[in-house]
């Protein structure tokens, strides 16, 4: 069964039937899964893990003996956004100097633990503190460290009304005014992976003053136009609206906490699920098991999926087929009419971003598909660099084994060019 599952993905499930069977395979562990939950006690202590797969960022951070902080930041609606800084490193012993700092924003269903999972001298959060920055990490609403609200219950339908529109609208533009005040920088450097450079495309599109503090903006695996877009995840969540949003009470997607630990802490270390869990992994970002550190996929698991809203996984699967890249379609053009002064959800167009850009992405990417990037690539006015890598995926670019060589040190050299 197993074999079936993982040959039908790799085939970019181009039947409906392959479909219908993947997802079926899908409940059928979560649902073997949580059975076996409830055995818990029988599979403690089985194989060794890493001890990262049961902390949370800061604890991560100080584990391997960086100095961390963390803030609580409100944005203009309300949500309360985890916000978090290793604010130099160990090799830079000049806490006193002034420090450039980089911004880092994670993608689709994952959280600021995507830049500090791997070893230290792989996880691009603490490679940049050492190389001399002061590393910031975002969190967008509704992921692990994003579920609080001044005045809305989490568990409310209000709460969950969100996609990455909001994201782009108020989680970014908060984040960088914190961080601009807090560190009294006029500008800063902004890498985004996935969702990340999307939220950061629209930002610095649509709002001036945000884009005038970018001085070059990174952008690994950029999602923009999504005509090629097919990343099974999305389009079964197309395929299977409706039984996603009864699975999840139309609110929150893949985010149920110590479900997860459970999974990636207990259960992934086991030899039997291992390939279980790879398999979901790859079934959303693609396939590569050569360029992963198949020993720390119980941190990769226990951090991941950080979980989102079921309005901004259904945002996504309406831009299957879409040229362009556009808001959130209310579902019928009165209420869009409501939301936007117009019947159709408006259209993001990034001709008119003027942030210098530096793309690299990876041809074996099921998300951010090459033909798309060339789209966004030629309709980035201020191109400063563009690399597309042959085997990567979508998630190598955070978990790669040779992440480093490919893309990190690049973006140290450009960043030190541009001091
Ligand atoms: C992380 O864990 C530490 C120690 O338990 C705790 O003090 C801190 O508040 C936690 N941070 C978050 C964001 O949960
Ligand atoms: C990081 O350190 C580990 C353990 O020392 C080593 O095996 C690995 O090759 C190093 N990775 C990089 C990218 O330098
Ligand atoms: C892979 O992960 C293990 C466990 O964290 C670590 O000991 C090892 O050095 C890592 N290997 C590389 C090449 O990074
Ligand atoms: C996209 O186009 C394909 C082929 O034309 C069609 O089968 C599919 O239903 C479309 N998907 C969406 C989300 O419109
Ligand atoms: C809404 O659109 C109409 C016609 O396009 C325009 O006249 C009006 O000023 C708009 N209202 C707002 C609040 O933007
Ligand atoms: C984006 O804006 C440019 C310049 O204003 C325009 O030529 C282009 O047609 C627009 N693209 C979309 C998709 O609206």
């Amino acid at each position: 069964m197993i074999h079936y599952f993982e040959d039908t993905y790799t085939r970019h499930l181009k039947s409906t039937k392959a479909e219908r069977s993947q997802m079926w395979y899908l409940f059928t562990i979560m649902y073997f899964i949580r059975i076996l939950g409830i055995a818990h006690g029988v599979i403690q202590n089985q194989r060794s893990v890493n001890p990262e797969a049961d902390m949370n960022i800061s604890q991560i951070i100080s584990y391997w003996g960086y100095p961390d902080e963390e803030y609580d930041i409100v944005t203009e609606d309300g949500y309360i956004l985890g916000l978090f800084r290793i604010p130099y490193g160990k090799t830079n012993n000049n806490k006193n100097l002034v420090q450039r700092v980089v911004y880092l924003q994670h993608g689709l269903l994952t959280s600021a633990s995507s830049w500090i999972s791997n070893l230290p001298n792989n996880s691009l959060g603490f490679i940049l503190a050492d190389a001399g920055y002061d590393v910031w990490m975002g969190n967008s609403r509704g992921n692990t460290w994003s579920r609080k609200h001044l005045y809305l219950e989490t568990n409310s339908k209000e709460f969950w009304a969100f996609s990455f529109d909001e994201m782009a609208k108020y989680d970014l533009p908060a984040s960088i005014d914190f961080i601009v005040k807090k560190t009294r920088q006029e500008e800063i450097f902004y890498v985004g992976h996935s969702q990340g450079t999307t939220i950061g495309f629209i930002t610095f599109s649509t709002i001036p003053k945000i884009a005038e503090r970018v001085k070059i903006f990174f952008a690994l695996a950029p999602v923009f136009s999504t005509k090629y877009l097919k990343s099974p995840l999305i389009t079964i969540t197309y395929k299977w609206k409706s039984i996603v949003k009864v699975f999840s009470g139309n609110k929150d997607f893949l985010s149920k906490t110590s479900f997860k630990k459970f999974v990636g802490s207990k259960l992934c270390p086991l030899q039997i699920f291992e390939k279980i869990c790879l398999n979901i992994l790859f079934m959303m970002c693609g396939y590569d098991p050569k360029n992963l550190n198949m020993s720390r996929l119980d941190v990769y698991f226990s951090h991941n999926p950080a979980g989102t809203s079921i309005q901004n996984m259904l945002h996504w699967s309406q831009l299957l087929n879409s040229t362009h890249l556009k808001a959130y379609d209310w579902g019928s053009p009165d209420l869009n009419l409501v939301h936007y002064n117009q019947t159709t959800s408006p259209l993001y167009n990034v001709t008119n971003m003027n942030v210098a850009t530096a793309i690299w992405n990876g041809e074996r990417d099921l998300l951010a598909d090459p033909e798309d990037v060339k789209i966004l690539h030629s309709e980035i006015t201020n191109r400063i660099y563009y690399k597309t890598i042959s085997y990567y995926n979508h998630i190598d670019f955070l978990f790669g084994l040779d992440v480093y060589d490919q893309v990190y040190h690049e973006i140290i050299d450009i960043i030190q060019d541009n001091l």
